[in-house]
């Protein structure tokens, strides 16, 4: 088993079975403090560094909320441009400082394996949010907990999983992570739907079919969609060489609710990462879908917060002693 207690999360290669479900059991002890239901403050006085180089509104708000839901201090820098990398400095240096002012730190930034990189020079853990089209690790955890909790009153669960990945397969982090976190479990069955040029790159695809899954790559939604949980993505436009280029894939896959009807089972569940892109030339997931039960996008977000809660417990060490460090919530909450 994995030791968590100081470790960097870079890459969910860097986890077997067992260690996702310890972060998987971790994370849904989390729920009754994300439900102000009650407080737990085991990580009073800690400090959390979020370095975001990149645009996020979920990954970088959520881990921040987990940190401060465990009790913890915030400090945030957005930009790379308000940081002293554009003066120059390098990843190390940015790092050795950083990680003297923090007991942990987590890091978005549009180069592949850059926050790697940067881990190399941090004495404190560093959980990777996203480097460039490479990984997105903590994505991937949240997506699996989502996963398991939807298909749980269907009776089933991770192995044996019938998913369909479909959009910008190529750039798409999340997939990239979540493909190879989906390899560990037994008898998957995963079609990849997405332009010739945007396929899933063939070091993923080959992860899950060294492992025996059944990988099936198409350019076609019809007949590909009765599965049970469709997986859509965004193009992703920051990735292309132009605008002019990214143009050219986008609405090529739009998820409405003619589609759907016509092509998914009774009880299908819709996955995103998110942000979807609402507008009308894109619209990948039409917003005729707002009000199906099996649309679980809000759901699968607000599940980061807990996923993230677990992660720096664990990588803080402090996962057993959650109960020691409770305390009543005192104001109003609409959320149990
Ligand atoms: C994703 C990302 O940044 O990789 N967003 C997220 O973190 N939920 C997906 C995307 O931007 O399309």
């Amino acid at each position: 088993m994995m030791t968590f207690q100081g470790s960097h999360i870079l890459s969910v290669s860097q986890f077997d079975r067992d260690a996702i479900s310890r972060i998987l059991d971790v994370s849904a002890q989390m729920a009754p403090y994300a439900a102000r239901q009650k407080r737990c403050h085991v990580l009073d006085g800690a400090i959390l560094n979020s370095l975001f180089f990149e645009p996020s509104t979920r990954t970088r708000v959520s881990f921040g909320t987990a940190f401060n839901l465990l009790g913890g201090f915030v400090r945030e820098t957005v930009g790379e441009e308000n940081s002293s990398l554009s003066k120059g400095e390098s990843l190390y240096d940015t790092a050795q400082v950083i990680s003297g002012y923090s007991d942990v730190i987590t890091m978005r930034h549009p180069q592949m394996h850059s926050v790697a990189e940067f881990a190399k020079g941090s004495n404190v853990p560093v959980i990777n949010g996203g480097d460039g089209a490479n990984e997105h690790p903590t994505q991937a955890l949240l997506d699996l907990f989502t996963i398991k909790s939807e298909m749980a009153p269907y009776q089933k669960g991770l192995d044996g999983l019938n998913i369909v990945l479909m959009g910008d397969l190529k750039h798409g982090r999340t997939v990239h992570s979540l493909s190879k976190l989906l390899s560990l479990y037994d008898n998957v069955k995963v079609t990849m739907i997405s332009p010739k040029a945007l396929q899933m790159p063939t070091n993923v695809v080959d992860t899950l079919v060294n492992a025996g899954h059944q990988v099936e790559i198409t350019d076609t939604i019809e007949d590909n969609l009765a599965c049970d949980v469709i997986y859509q993505t965004r193009i992703q436009q920051e990735r292309f060489a132009s605008q002019d280029e990214a143009d050219l894939y986008r609405g090529h896959f739009s998820l409405n609710r003619h589609v759907y009807q016509q092509y998914c089972k009774n009880h299908t569940v819709i996955m995103h990462p998110l942000p979807r892109d609402s507008r009308p030339e894109a619209n990948e997931l039409d917003t005729d879908l707002n009000d199906l039960d099996n649309l679980a996008i809000f759901r699968q977000a607000q599940n980061g917060v807990l996923v993230r809660m677990a992660l720096f417990a664990l990588t803080l060490g402090v996962e057993d002693k959650l109960t020691q460090y409770e305390k009543p919530i005192t104001w109003y909450s609409n959320k149990y």
